[in-house]
């Protein structure tokens, strides 16, 4: 997985997402981002928000890597509100950075969800897979984690992302 960054939406920075996480980057090589890390504040219709933290760190995301992978537990059968916030966000690159949003086409993207469930409905996957659609981007695909034991989950969905690369 060549130029793959991992962009961790979890509450917590140690916690079941941050595993799955760890574990792809030990297998991969990748690099994660965790956005705990960061200050990214809701969407502003305003954009006073600009000078927070979004921008500068989707222009190194952008310049850095050719896939990028989300990684949320699941929260109330959807992805987490730090994950989503950042979402909301990407629409600043539709607006005021759309030089930006444009170098995202091309690019691919990925999913890991979290939970100790050993799946997630369909619908789950609906607005990855629609964002990526919207924005350009291929899908590579997704994978529900739900322990880290289970070594084909892990080794599936990285042989799915190879191919497409
Ligand atoms: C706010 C919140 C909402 C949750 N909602 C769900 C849910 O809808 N379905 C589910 O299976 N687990 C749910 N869980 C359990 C988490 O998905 C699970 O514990 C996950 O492994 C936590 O990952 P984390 O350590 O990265 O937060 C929820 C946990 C929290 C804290």
């Amino acid at each position: 997985m060549k130029d793959t960054v991992i962009i961790l939406g979890s509450s917590r920075s140690d916690g079941d997402t941050a595993k799955a996480v760890f574990k792809m980057q030990d297998i991969t090589g990748c690099d994660y981002i965790d956005l705990n890390d960061y200050d990214i504040s809701y969407y502003d219709y305003e954009h006073e928000n600009k000078i927070d933290d979004f921008l500068p760190l989707m222009k190194r995301v952008i310049q850095d890597y050719q896939n990028i992978i989300v990684a949320t537990p699941v929260y109330w059968y959807t992805m987490s509100g730090i994950l989503k916030v950042f979402f909301d966000r990407v629409s600043d690159l539709l607006t005021i950075e759309k030089d930006l949003g444009r170098q995202l086409r091309g690019k691919g993207f990925g999913v890991i969800s979290c939970c100790i469930n050993s799946g997630v409905d369909k619908e789950f996957w609906h607005p990855f897979e629609k964002t990526s659609g919207y924005l350009g981007m291929p899908y590579l695909g997704n994978v529900h984690i739900n322990s880290l034991e289970n070594d084909a989950l892990f080794t599936g969905f990285i042989k799915e992302i190879e191919a497409k690369e």
